[in-house]
């Protein structure tokens, strides 16, 4: 096993570039991205998250349909000036809070949806020769601290690659990629293994990757050689295992709230759990939801 390297994490990866089917047709013309949980689109907690974790600079593979998250991260001049020009500063300010300044955004384009490695591979030459996170913005994850610079405290111990995982009930662990746990290390655990959807029964652990990663730069040269896997889709998981055979890989076993906004349940669950985490609104939306799922039966 080779050294494991240290360079500090400046870039985050956010792919973007999904078909959403699960979602349609809210995301025919809008993309899942952009969704809005609460007051703010899933795309914008999640580029908090990595900037709250130190990201200086933040890569976003798109693919069509996507220009409006583009969009989103630019400097509205006209929306600003009539602000200003009618006194509306807390508007104003929500706006300038967050937008990244000029030169930290990076746009590429996966012209084909072939699947999460391949949306990867599609940020090489903006990454460089550096490590980087990487987050999957449909996995909207509610913690203080955020997850990722949980991550970065383990990274900045052990360095290598950290996959953060979560607990997740024995008999669903065939629905995602699991890791496979071995010895206690800064925080985090060495990870011995990892398969994606294990047959029923078969798991190594209950703990599932869920969405957030620091990975170092050979994952792209993997990604170059790779053929597709499960779904035709190239993946992932099966470059990260061939990573693994060189590099050491940590896990990390987030203990806050995870939604997967891509599904209609996860996005829900995750509004009601943005709008009871904001003080300003808790009570009133808590008596409202209460009173709802109380009188509203299914037609
Ligand atoms: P998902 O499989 O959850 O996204 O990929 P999807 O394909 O958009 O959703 P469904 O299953 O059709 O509803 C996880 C993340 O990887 C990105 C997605 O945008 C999402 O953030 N992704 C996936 C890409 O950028 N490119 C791909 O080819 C596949």
């Amino acid at each position: 096993m080779n050294s494991t390297p240290r360079k500090r994490v400046r870039k985050a990866v956010f792919p973007v570039a999904g078909l959403g089917t699960r979602f349609l047709p809210a995301t025919k013309a809008v993309p899942k991205e952009m969704l809005t949980v609460v007051d703010k689109p899933v795309i914008q907690y999640v580029v908090d998250e990595a900037r709250a974790a130190g990201i200086e600079h933040l890569v976003f593979v798109t693919g069509r349909n996507k220009g409006v998250i583009e969009d989103h991260f630019d400097i509205p001049y006209e929306l600003q000036s009539m602000l200003e020009e009618r006194n509306k500063t807390e508007a104003l300010a929500i706006l300038n809070a967050a937008l990244p300044t000029a030169g930290q955004t990076s746009f590429t384009r996966q012209q084909a949806p072939l699947g999460l490695g391949h949306a990867v591979w599609c940020a090489r030459d903006i990454v460089g020769n550096e490590p980087f996170a990487l987050l999957l913005p449909d996995m909207l994850m509610q913690d203080e601290p955020g997850c990722l610079a949980r991550m970065m405290e383990i990274y900045n111990q052990t360095g290598g690659n950290i996959i953060s995982t979560e607990e997740v009930a024995w008999e669903e662990t065939h629905k995602y990629g699991v890791v496979e746990k071995g010895e206690e290390v800064a925080g985090g655990f060495r990870i011995h293994g990892m398969v994606e959807k294990p047959p029923k029964g078969t798991a190594p652990s209950n703990l599932f990757i869920n969405g957030r990663y620091i990975l170092q730069p050979e994952i792209f040269e993997i990604l170059e050689t790779q053929t597709t896997g499960a779904g035709g889709e190239i993946q992932l998981t099966d470059a990260m295992l061939t990573l693994a055979k060189k590099q050491d890989f940590y896990g990390f076993t987030f203990t806050g709230r995870t939604f997967d906004c891509g599904s209609k349940t996860g996005f829900i669950k995750a509004n009601v759990a943005f709008a009871m985490w904001n003080s300003e609104m808790a009570d009133e939306v808590r008596e409202d939801i209460l009173e709802l799922i109380e009188t509203v039966k299914p037609v």
